[in-house]
């Protein structure tokens, strides 16, 4: 069973629960204080981005969710002479 879990919510932002790590683009990593789940943002409108901040509900941002399976990862084709 994995360490992290990660929920899509429907209109919302995405949960992360677990053993994680968030980190900016340079590798920095975010203080959590502790936590051991946060939502980031789905919808762009957070004031607090990456987190959400709720305001998904202001801006009726919807987007509904159901899981579904990615096409196989294809190789990289060889490099040709
Ligand atoms: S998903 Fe909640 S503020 Fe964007």
């Amino acid at each position: 069973m994995a360490t992290t879990k990660i929920t899509v919510r429907n209109n919302g932002s995405v949960r992360i629960e677990g053993d994680f790590e968030i980190v900016d683009q340079e590798g920095n990593a975010f203080g959590l204080a502790g936590r051991t789940s946060v939502s980031l943002c789905r919808c762009g409108h957070s004031e607090n981005k990456p987190f959400c901040d709720g305001s998904h509900r202001r801006v009726q941002f919807q987007s509904e969710i159901k899981a579904f399976d990615l096409p196989p990862v294809v190789a990289p084709k060889p490099a040709s002479a």
